[in-house]
């Protein structure tokens, strides 16, 4: 047979970053590699040619009343070992909260057993959440790093890790930092090339990630030699850019200018690159995050705790700017893009709070600042997508498989649809507001299935 999976029903994927697209009662097909080959429409005459030949096979899938697919999330920032502290300690200031807990959470990485243990779950839980590919930070530890790589490439999840690096003496404690310089630069090198050798026994794809901390816990020969890793390897380099108050500006004390060109001086701004916040870029940062294609992470929750900060992502992806969304777990507490979505909603209306009122121009609000539940989802898919330089994101022709199969009728998790003939559109978005894990029935990445809902409402459906 010339597919591997089909599947049959409704789908929905970002036409633009404003407009979506519903894909109503098509045929997906899905090649041996986990690529979507082609997508048919009722009304063409292959249809029921494809039906007749895989109609009741194992490999077709047809979905039920009240089920619909989404592409799959992409999460541009994840701490994955603060998954270990998540929700907790949420109250503090950014430098405070990186001292007391969580260098302290991430030294205990050393330990592969809780290393396992901790991965092993976040992974699980992100998948659970509908979480399809996402961009890690592990720690400094090259080995429980690569077992975060490990467990990605045996879970299904396209996994982009990184093994930080933290090698200045003076900004970093004792107990957790990189030996030295030179031993960064050489781990992280080892770390990406056994990551890449990794990769080519998966499906779906891992990847190895250039990952300076952010500045303040980087030496210039760390961020230059990693500049010149992330070249000569070609990989994805992530950061934290701009993020809060006290960061930005030790930034501009020690460099007399702002983080993104400080970090593009040590070439760290690449096409495949991913700058976590950047809630402070000036003009200048922004045309030259555009000129390199660097990405922005917007991590909305974790914005309204650490970095005290709206980022004004309507302005940004207006002029050009690449943009996803992040959970930054646990910066932000939630594992949930769901949650993220609905948080960039609500924190972009709160930056043009006051301008549709009454008030004199100017009292309260940028104009233009609000951004649209089908914005929001976009960046967690396609914008995702796109700034990590992957065919992934879009349920679409040459597009990976990677898949959400939302079930609006769970018993204990129905959601407020009570015409059947309601808008698909307005489905579309109550799904984004309302849909929980339990609504969450099966994940596919690359075109192999990574995740069903088990347990005990599974048990009760079946009866
Ligand atoms: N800046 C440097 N490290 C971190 C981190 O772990 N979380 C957040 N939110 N900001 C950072
Ligand atoms: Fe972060």
């Amino acid at each position: 047979m010339r597919y591997s999976v089909i599947f049959q029903g409704t789908a929905f994927t970002s036409k633009s970053s404003k407009e979506i697209q519903v894909i109503k009662d098509h045929l997906f097909c899905i090649n041996e590699d986990g690529m979507i080959e082609k997508i048919v429409a009722p009304e063409e005459e292959e249809y029921d040619i494809i039906l007749n030949q895989y109609g009741g096979t194992n490999n077709f899938h047809r979905l039920e009343r009240g089920q619909y697919i989404l592409p799959g999330f992409v999460d541009l920032h994840v701490h994955a070992p603060q998954w270990a502290q998540a929700g907790t300690a949420l109250d503090i200031p950014l430098y405070d909260w990186l001292n007391t807990y969580t260098f302290p959470i991430e030294s205990k990485f050393s330990d592969m057993n809780f290393a396992k243990e901790v991965y092993n779950d976040l992974v699980s839980t992100l998948l659970a959440n509908g979480t399809t590919t996402a961009l890690y930070f592990a720690t400094v530890h090259k080995e429980s790093s690569l077992l975060l790589a490990e467990i990605c490439a045996e879970k299904g999840q396209r996994g982009l890790v990184g093994k930080v690096v933290m090698d200045d003496v003076e900004q970093n404690p004792e107990y957790y930092r990189d030996t030295n310089t030179a031993t960064a630069l050489e781990e992280t090198e080892q770390f990406i090339l056994a990551v890449k050798e990794l990769a080519e026994s998966t499906k779906q794809g891992v990847y190895p990630v250039v990952t300076p901390r952010f500045i303040p816990s980087c030496t210039d020969e760390a961020l230059e030699g990693l500049g010149k890793l992330a070249a000569k390897y070609d990989t994805h380099v992530q950061s934290h850019c701009s993020e809060s108050d006290w960061e930005h500006q030790f930034v501009k004390t020690r460099f007399q200018k702002n983080d993104a060109f400080a970090l593009d001086g040590f070439g760290l701004l690449r096409e495949k690159s991913v700058m976590a916040h950047c809630n402070f870029l000036d003009e200048s940062d922004v045309e030259l995050f555009i000129e390199t294609g660097t990405a922005v992470c917007h991590c909305p929750i974790s914005n309204a705790y650490f970095a005290n900060s709206v980022l004004p992502v309507a302005r940004l992806h207006a002029k050009g700017v690449e943009i996803g969304l992040g959970t930054d777990i646990s910066g932000g507490f939630s594992p949930s893009l769901y949650d993220n979505i609905k948080q960039a909603v609500i924190s972009s209306r709160m930056l043009e709070d006051g301008v549709n009122t009454t008030l004199p121009a100017d009292i309260r609000g940028v104009k233009g600042s609000s951004i649209t539940v089908n914005e929001a989802f976009f960046f967690a898919t396609a914008g995702g997508g796109e700034s990590l330089s992957l065919p992934i994101g879009r349920i679409q022709e040459k597009y990976t498989w990677d898949i959400q199969i939302i079930d609006t009728k769970v018993p204990s998790a129905k959601l407020p649809i009570y015409d059947d003939h309601e808008e698909l559109l307005d489905i579309f978005q109550k799904m984004l507001y309302h849909a929980r894990p339990e609504n969450i029935r099966e994940v596919w990445v690359q075109g192999k299935k990574v995740h069903k809902r088990e347990g005990r409402l599974a048990l009760i459906e079946s009866g």
